[in-house]
């Protein structure tokens, strides 16, 4: 079992991001993060709480993710032509759980062929209305990530799943399902790309990070806590506290809900339960093409690209 190391959380750098709370102070000034602040942990709920208030609001959830896009966008079409001999052409993309739908509009406008499924019905209707509205192509329908089924058609080149989403399957059996569900969906060739945090066991500080979007009149300031994992159960609470801010207005919306943890060795026995995905590089939460990481406790964030192998004789695939 490798060393395991205390690590600190990192996100993007952007304009937009305030600071952000690394879980080891020591890291603050590691590549990754910005100065730490000590902010405790939310008291009371005066706000609406719920499992889904974050997602059933997806205008919100959509800004404050919306920094994420271009690098993000970038990083899919770029890994492509790397790992998956894609060259220039039109990308076939599966999303699961696809939310607001941002990256489903901004692969389309660039003439790539979209798919994505969410289960949140709020999500699906605003990801489906924006591509509408926008006059862009793609097909976005109800799904569970390690349920789904897909619409007739040839294979995908590449199917992502980035900021944690992937860790919203609390159990081992779901978890294997999708990735498998995953890797199935994709060529020959293609890529899963899966991004998210990794937990440091030995680290007894709890998250949080901070997010603002502003569009027009309106702000969300975001505020993520997330609490002590439990390791034998793999899991750890999880709590956003939206913050919505239109003129005199000011409305708060908490969401309360699970992750499934990873240490790096949980990491790499999941990438194990799908054999026929190979690991061919890390990246981090900055989308840099010029920048690979391992697997391990540096810091917190990793996207793992996965690239389905050829069928070779006397291995079939599933
Ligand atoms: C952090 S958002 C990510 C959305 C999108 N992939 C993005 O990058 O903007 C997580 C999304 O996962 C969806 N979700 C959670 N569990 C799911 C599941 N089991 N199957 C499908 N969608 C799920 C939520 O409804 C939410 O829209």
């Amino acid at each position: 079992m490798p060393k395991e190391e205390g690590m600190a959380r990192g996100r993007p750098g952007s304009a937009r991001v305030t600071f952000i709370f690394p879980r080891d102070p020591r890291r603050a000034l590691s590549p990754l993060s910005s100065p730490s602040v000590t902010v405790p942990a939310p008291r009371g709920d005066a706000a609406l709480t719920s499992a889904t208030a974050w997602y059933d609001s997806p205008l919100y959830y959509d800004m404050v993710y919306a920094d994420y896009t271009p690098a993000e966008t970038r990083f899919i079409t770029g890994i492509c032509r790397r790992h998956a001999g894609t060259g220039s052409r039109p990308l076939r993309v599966l999303e699961p759980a696809c939310g607001s739908g941002r990256l489903l509009e901004s692969l389309s406008r660039r003439g790539h062929v979209v798919h994505g499924f969410d289960l949140n019905r709020n999500q699906v209707a605003f990801a489906r209305a924006r591509l509408r509205r926008k006059g862009l192509k793609g097909k976005v329908w109800i799904d569970s990530m390690d349920r789904f089924r897909l619409p007739a058609g040839r294979p995908y080149d590449v199917a992502h799943c980035f900021v944690s989403t992937f860790k919203y399957l609390t159990s081992e059996a779901a978890a294997k399902r999708a990735l498998r569900l995953m890797a199935a969906a994709v060529r020959p060739g293609g890529l899963v790309l899966l991004g998210l945090h990794l937990t440091d066991y030995r680290d007894r500080r709890e998250g949080y990070e901070r997010w603002i979007g502003r569009r027009g009149g309106l702000k969300v300031i975001s505020h993520t806590w997330s609490f002590l994992p439990d390791r034998r159960r793999r899991i750890e609470g999880m709590k956003t506290r939206m913050k919505i801010v239109r003129g005199g207005d000011v409305r708060v919306e908490d969401t309360v809900w699970d992750f499934r943890t990873y240490s790096p060795t949980e990491l790499r026995r999941l990438i194990a339960q799908a054999p026929d995905l190979e690991l061919v590089a890390c990246h981090d939460f900055h989308y840099d093409l010029g920048s690979t990481r391992s697997i391990d406790l540096s810091y917190s964030d990793i996207v793992v690209v996965l690239r389905r192998r050829e069928p070779t004789a006397g291995r079939r695939q599933r």
